[in-house]
């Protein structure tokens, strides 16, 4: 019996070996969000949901070490696998976004990419992801995102439950930059652009950074940055 409060394990088990094989074949495409969403990072850093571990080649060597956080079975042992090729150290575990396993204000960086769209608790995970970074540590992220578009933004709302049943719990309505900073997060970069291989319903894209302020006063100054 699970403990009020806590999550249904996540286990996706046609999604995830339809990803696994999907994401490959995308990944011409995505390679080179996934290094920018990396680069210049450095120190302790915890990936959320890190699927197969697509973005495991890609930490740079300044990374002293990476716990990688992955609660679907199929996607977790891709994960391991991956992680022993990765130059830079990094450990799978089981557990979810909403629960970190790490004490508060420790990590340098939380990496999430295409995984704030899927976790059941957004506010949860991002209030996890401010409880562990350091003042100062960063969240970077890279994500679908609730279109600006009015009329793509009702289909969204419209195709929400069929395309969540399709793609393992994923929202494809979210608007997850404004979830990041009314969490207490200062935007540092944002990015935003249309990602013209996806489907329509999940092209608008964002790459950004977002900090855990040294002042919580700081947070909400930082919401105007400039875009891309
Ligand atoms: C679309 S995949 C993205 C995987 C990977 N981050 C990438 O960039 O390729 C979404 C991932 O979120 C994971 N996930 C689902 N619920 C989660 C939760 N509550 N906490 C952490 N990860 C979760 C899924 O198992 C899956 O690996």
């Amino acid at each position: 019996m699970r403990a009020l409060g806590q999550q249904r394990p996540v286990r996706h088990p046609v999604f995830a070996r339809c990803y696994a094989r999907l994401s490959h074949s995308m990944e011409a495409a995505v390679v080179e969000h996934r290094r920018q969403l990396l680069a210049g990072l450095a120190g302790c850093v915890v990936e959320v949901g890190a699927g197969n571990g697509l973005n495991f080649p890609h930490y740079p060597a300044t990374v002293t070490e990476v716990l990688a956080v992955e609660p679907e079975p199929y996607l977790r042992r891709l994960a391991l696998a991956a992680a022993r090729q990765a130059r830079v150290p990094i450990r799978v575990v089981d557990g979810t976004a909403e629960a970190l396993p790490a004490p508060d204000a420790t990590l340098d960086a939380v990496v999430a990419s295409l995984v704030l769209c899927t976790v059941p608790d957004l506010a949860r995970t991002l209030a996890e992801t401010h409880r562990v970074l350091r003042p100062g540590g960063t969240l970077r992220f890279y994500q679908h995102v609730r279109a600006d578009d009015p009329q793509l933004a009702r289909w969204q709302d419209r195709l929400e439950r069929p395309w969540g049943w399709l793609s393992g719990g994923c929202h494809p309505n979210r608007d997850i930059v404004a979830a990041i900073t009314t969490a207490g997060f200062r935007m540092l970069e944002l990015d935003r652009f249309d990602f013209q291989i996806m489907p329509p319903l999940v092209r608008p894209h964002v790459l950004g950074v977002a900090e855990r302020p040294t002042h919580p006063a700081s947070a909400r100054q930082g919401e105007e940055v400039s875009q891309a």
